[in-house]
């Protein structure tokens, strides 16, 4: 199947690029929230010109049906829904179905698509050898990253559409599994089989948390703060792992070793990584009887690396929605768990002083949605190494679908950028006998 995304939205509006006394006229596109972009596939070819845009933060990679975000407003939707709603009524599975068919399951397929990934979880009895071969302390994203790729060695075929699906129910179905064995591996507690009379993330929740000589009850509002926390992460259009995801997809990788990929790019600081990186702040203020004001002053010194972790993003320059959402989950997870809110007494006064402060006010650095979401994972009792991989559980969908629409897209081309070269000229071969 193939869809045509380069033929929608043409315009009638050019604009034009004039080099060497010569003009050319480019294309312009518009999406459907009014988004517009000079469309350069002819640039080179008719000026001898590339763009430079370092980190990207003026390049359309892709259209795409997906995701809509604006980040002056704080508007996040999937699929033409806001994100506050499925965060109020949706379950993840749905969101998941959503982002990856376009529309909101009917019973039967919501019905069908569950009974399917329920019945996938188990992993290949082979696999607990993959588990014994790594490291004790093996922090679980690379784990994880190396799990969703070693799948591919167990399930080889040629993608059909009928494999691909297959494929995505099995992604689906056997992350929570990795993610769950990864934490028992590092804590050296045997493997909790996934059972089938448990929901999505009950399932996670008690292959995380129960031991084989005990009773562990899920509580099922712990269990609908996972599945709001993997909504709200499920997918953020051409973020960093998402572009990884794509990129890797595009030169034909199969969706194993692309979703890989993806979690390698999520597991750092300045992306995924971030949620781990904002407890330990909180927790090194808390050490040091709550010197916010100090570490604000850390985080504004440019001779200092310290950044104010959970803050800031490169789409977002105002709230995000999905902090919003999560600021209030915060106080009821707090409350239920009957945990100390000494962390979140703590966030909430960062984010006062920040909103109030030149330095965040100017940059328009808000809360992003890594600011409480590690505080609600502390309260939990997911820990801190796993903040991460919940983000991953969440993003799946997202990668998912993104590959999917890529691939589908009759223009579908490897993904290739150019670069300016700042180097050497050309210079002969110096023998290493004539080095020195
Ligand atoms: N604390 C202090 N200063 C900051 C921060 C921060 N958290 N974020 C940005 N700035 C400053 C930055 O120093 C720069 O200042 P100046 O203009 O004086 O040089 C200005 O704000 C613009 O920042 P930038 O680094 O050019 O912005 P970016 O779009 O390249 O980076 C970001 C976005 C998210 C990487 C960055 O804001 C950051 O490092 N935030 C902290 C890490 C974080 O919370 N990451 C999670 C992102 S949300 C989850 C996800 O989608 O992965």
């Amino acid at each position: 199947m193939t869809t045509d995304l380069k033929e929608q939205k043409q315009t009638a509006d050019t604009a034009s690029i004039t080099f060497n006394g010569k003009s050319v006229s480019l294309p312009v596109v518009r999406g459907t929230e009014a988004e517009t972009a000079i469309d350069i596939e002819k640039l080179r070819s008719s000026t001898g010109l590339i763009t430079i845009d370092p980190g990207y933060g003026n390049t359309g990679s892709c259209k795409s049906a997906i995701t809509f975000i604006d980040g002056e407003k704080g508007i996040l939707r999937y699929r033409g829904y806001p994100i506050e709603e499925l965060a109020a009524k949706s379950t993840f599975l749905e969101v998941a179905w959503l982002l990856i068919h376009g529309e909101l399951p009917t019973k039967d397929e919501l019905g069908g698509f569950t009974k399917d990934v329920t019945i996938h979880t188990m992993l290949h009895q082979d696999f607990g050898r993959f588990f014994d071969a790594l490291p004790k302390d093996a922090h679980p994203m690379p784990v994880c990253a190396a799990a969703v790729g070693a799948l591919a060695t167990y399930y080889q075929k040629p993608e059909s559409d009928q494999q691909a699906h297959d494929t995505i129910i099995r992604l689906i179905a056997k992350m929570p599994t990795i993610a769950a064995y990864s934490y028992k591996h590092s804590i050296g507690q045997p493997f909790i089989y996934p059972q089938n009379r448990l929901g999505y993330t009950e399932n996670f929740l008690n292959m995380m948390f129960s031991v084989p000589c005990d009773t562990y009850e899920v509580d099922p509002v712990l269990a609908r703060t996972v599945d709001l926390l993997l909504i709200l992460h499920a997918d953020h259009e051409q973020n960093c792992s998402t572009s990884t995801v794509r990129m890797v997809g595009s030169s034909m990788a199969n969706l194993y070793a692309s979703i890989a990929a993806g979690i390698s790019a999520l597991w750092g600081p300045l992306h995924g990584g971030a949620n781990q990186q904002v407890i330990e702040m909180l927790e090194r203020i808390a050490a040091e009887e709550g010197s916010a004001d100090r570490f604000l002053a850390k985080a504004k010194d440019k001779n200092d690396t310290a950044r104010l972790m959970g803050f800031g993003h490169r789409v977002y320059k105002s709230y995000d929605p999905r902090a919003a959402i999560l600021k209030k989950a915060c106080n009821q997870v707090i409350e239920r768990v009957g945990v100390s809110s000494r962390l979140l007494e703590i966030a909430m006064n960062l984010e006062e002083i920040a909103l109030k402060d030149d330095y965040f006010v100017s940059r328009k650095l808000y809360p992003n949605v890594d600011f409480y979401s590690g505080v609600i994972y502390q309260a939990l009792g997911i820990p801190v190494n796993m903040f991460t991989v919940m983000f991953t559980l969440g993003r799946l969908p997202g990668w998912i679908a993104q590959w999917l629409e890529m691939r589908r897209d009759k223009d579908f081309r490897i993904s290739r950028p150019r670069q300016i070269y700042v180097g050497s000229p050309k210079r002969p071969y110096v023998p290493l006998a004539a080095r020195g």
